[in-house]
């Protein structure tokens, strides 16, 4: 092949690797499969809506241990054509959970729909689609950041899934967290605000979650991610959660707004779920309920 055949073969190809749909009636996820054959037609596929009713207890889905959240976590901020990206200081990881060990956390990025009207997490429970998802990918700590390397063991990354819920009441600009993080879409550059992994998700629980073997939820959809989808929402106020779908372009504002980035569910998986305070107090209740029967 002389220079401009190669040159002609890759412009060809590059398109073909790279352009991939949600929810377009001309382009969607029914290509994916060809895109990446032997992934996105696999057998442990993600997202999936989760039935809360038959997870099965695992008292070995014990507390995560999560390093250096509290800290100035951003890094720094792109806009990936797909969704927003946030890279993340090194030195933050997360351990425990039923985990094999630790795992470094490398960055998270978001799903949305279009406006809080139209829900677009990726994951849903008992049917119920909520406003946007928060991913935090983290990689197996002994393949240090590599992540070809991690993509390749059917445990190498494990993805935090927080699922953000519309806060009540007429609140704006809320959490704080979250209205500093929004604001960086505008101008998606440099971050100079000190954020935490921890201010972005309060009022979760991180002991009470499901957890099923999953896949990555993009093209090349490799099946090798450990999926953890906390229990509780993470409450972000309406102005804030239309400002991912009314704020980020594909490109610049010449092209179309990033709206509706999540994956159309999967195939149902087996899923499990940690023992929660709240189990406990039940099972607590129980048993004091029959002591109390028996006096
Ligand atoms: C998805 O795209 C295919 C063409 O690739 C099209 O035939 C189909 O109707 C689309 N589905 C939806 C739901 O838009
Ligand atoms: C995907 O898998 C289904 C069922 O196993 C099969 O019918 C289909 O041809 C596969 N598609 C591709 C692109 O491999
Ligand atoms: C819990 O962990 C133990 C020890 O690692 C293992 O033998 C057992 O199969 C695990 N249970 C489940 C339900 O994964
Ligand atoms: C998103 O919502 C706006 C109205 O808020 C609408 O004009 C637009 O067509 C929607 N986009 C898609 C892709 O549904
Ligand atoms: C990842 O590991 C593979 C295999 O050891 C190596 O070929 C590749 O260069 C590494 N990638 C990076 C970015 O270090
Ligand atoms: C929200 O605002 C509306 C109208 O502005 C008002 O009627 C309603 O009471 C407010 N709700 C709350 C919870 O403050
Ligand atoms: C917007 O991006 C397109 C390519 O996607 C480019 O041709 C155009 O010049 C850009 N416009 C501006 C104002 O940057
Ligand atoms: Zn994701």
């Amino acid at each position: 092949m002389n220079w401009l055949g190669a040159v002609l073969a890759l412009c060809v190809l590059v398109p073909s690797a790279h352009s991939w749909c949600y929810h377009e009636p001309s382009c969607n996820d029914s290509t994916w499969p060809t895109i990446a054959t032997k992934f996105c037609n696999g057998s442990r596929q993600s997202p999936i809506n989760i039935i809360s009713a038959s997870a099965q207890l695992d008292t070995n889905l014990t507390a995560f241990t999560l390093n250096n959240f509290n800290g100035n976590s951003l890094k720094s901020i792109t806009n990936t054509g797909k969704t927003v990206k946030v890279t993340l200081n090194s030195g933050i990881s997360i351990s425990g959970g039923g985990l094999s060990g630790a795992y470094d956390s490398l960055q998270f990025h978001l799903h949305w729909g279009n406006g809080s009207s139209v829900p677009g997490s990726e994951h849903t429970v008992n049917g119920k689609r909520y406003p946007m998802e928060l991913h935090i990918v983290n990689s197996k700590a002994i393949y240090a950041g590599n992540t070809t390397l991690a993509v390749s063991d059917s445990t190498g990354l494990a993805a935090l899934g927080f699922l953000i819920e519309e806060m009540s009441g007429n609140a704006t600009g809320q959490p704080a967290s979250w209205n500093i993080l929004s604001s960086y879409l505008s101008k998606i550059k440099n971050i100079v605000s000190q954020i935490s992994l921890t201010d972005l998700i309060p009022g979760v629980d991180t002991t009470r979650y499901y957890r099923y073997l999953g896949s990555l939820t993009t093209p090349s959809c490799n099946e090798a991610v450990v999926w953890t989808v906390f229990k509780d929402t993470v409450k972000v106020s309406k102005d804030v959660i239309d400002k991912f779908s009314k704020m980020i372009y594909v490109t610049n504002s010449t092209s179309p707004l990033i709206v509706n980035n999540f994956r159309n569910l999967q195939p149902a998986l087996s899923v499990t779920t940690s023992s929660s305070s709240k189990t406990c107090y039940s099972v607590g209740l129980m048993a004091l309920t029959v002591l109390l029967g028996r006096l």
